[in-house]
């Protein structure tokens, strides 16, 4: 039985009490809600990958209150650092070396000696964290291989009995994954395209993101190869619209959607296109289109993730 209770400071109080019992509890973030469970404990990880139906060699995020956390868990180097200061709280996660005396469950970094760690900026996820007292190894809150939850009606269906409590905080507010980068040799390497658009981070190092291809550093496991599958096929790119197809719309829409159409932003506004992504792939998935099909949508900006993900829903 799944229980979706409004995120208020008691129900956050009792979701508490669930992780410190070993429990998963989903939650929201800015970027989509997250599956948590104690980071520390093998038993509680172990829950998620099998809830989530994820391979255990796809390592899993840890969630922390503040960058105090990054030094007690990591080696932060000096880009590391700067990043933080920057953007934490916020929506960007960073790889770092893992401590060897850190207090995280080894099941979580899947035999990898990195962490990828972020500390949110939502209200309900911070007041979560801070109850609990500790980090939180905290996933996407779906099904693994299927879009990312931006509400919790999205994480009950994705997940439903495998979650025994779901905070209810509303739509997230970003809409998309955090970014996901990663230092060393005074580089810093873009592993997952996010809520933090590339030229926010570019513009604080002064320096370029490099790409996994041009540096050593190895991809996030989980990027690799397609990730999101629908029911039914996705076509990019579309300047007209067949008869069969669903439309998923940006701007002015193009004429004769007759099955379904979601416009992701009539003003043309990647912003909102990024907070409605998810919801609307979802609903048009559930129409009875042979086919969704894609208006362009610029690369720039936050256009650059939202590509990332159709190309993957696509793929
Ligand atoms: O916005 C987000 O980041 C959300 C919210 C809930 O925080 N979480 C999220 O987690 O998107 P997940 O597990 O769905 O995606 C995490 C990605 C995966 O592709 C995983 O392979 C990668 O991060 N990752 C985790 N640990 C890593 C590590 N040590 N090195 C490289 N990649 C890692
Ligand atoms: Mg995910």
């Amino acid at each position: 039985m799944t229980r979706c209770l409004k995120a208020t400071h008691q129900h956050i109080a009792q979701a508490a009490e669930a992780l410190r019992a070993g429990g998963l509890v989903a939650f929201p973030t800015e970027t989509v809600y997250g599956l948590g469970a104690d980071a520390g404990s093998d038993a509680s990880v172990a829950r998620i990958f099998k809830a989530k139906g994820r391979p255990r060699f796809n390592p899993l995020i840890v969630l922390v209150e503040n960058a105090d956390y990054a030094s007690k868990l990591s080696e932060v180097d000096d880009l590391s650092h700067c990043l933080i200061e920057s953007f934490w709280p916020g929506p960007l996660t960073l790889v770092l070396p893992r401590r060897a005396d850190a207090a995280l469950s080894l099941l979580l970094s899947a035999g990898h000696d990195t962490i990828a760690m972020r500390a949110p900026a939502h209200e309900v996820a911070q007041d979560l964290l801070h109850a609990f007292g500790g980090p939180l190894a905290a996933p996407s809150a779906n099904r693994s291989a299927k879009f990312s939850p931006t509400s919790a009606a999205h994480v009950a269906d994705s997940l439903g009995p495998e979650v025994p409590l779901i905070l209810d905080g509303g739509p997230c507010p970003r809409g998309l994954e955090s970014t996901i980068v990663r230092t060393g040799g005074g580089n810093v390497t873009l592993l997952r395209p996010g809520a933090l658009p590339r030229a926010d981070i570019e513009a604080v190092l002064g320096q370029r993101l490099f790409q996994p291809e041009e540096s050593d550093a190895p991809p996030a496991p989980g990027q690799r190869g397609g990730h999101y599958s629908p029911r039914h096929p996705v076509r990019l790119n579309a300047h007209h619209v067949a008869a069969d197809e669903a439309l998923l719309a940006f701007g002015s829409a193009l004429e004769g959607a007759n099955v379904a159409l979601l416009n992701l932003s009539p003003a043309g506004d990647l912003t909102e296109a990024a907070a409605h992504l998810f919801a609307y792939l979802r609903a048009l998935d559930q129409t009875p289109c042979t086919r969704i099909a894609v208006m362009p949508i610029p690369l720039h900006g936050l256009g650059e993730a939202i590509n990332d993900r159709l190309t993957r829903a696509a793929g």
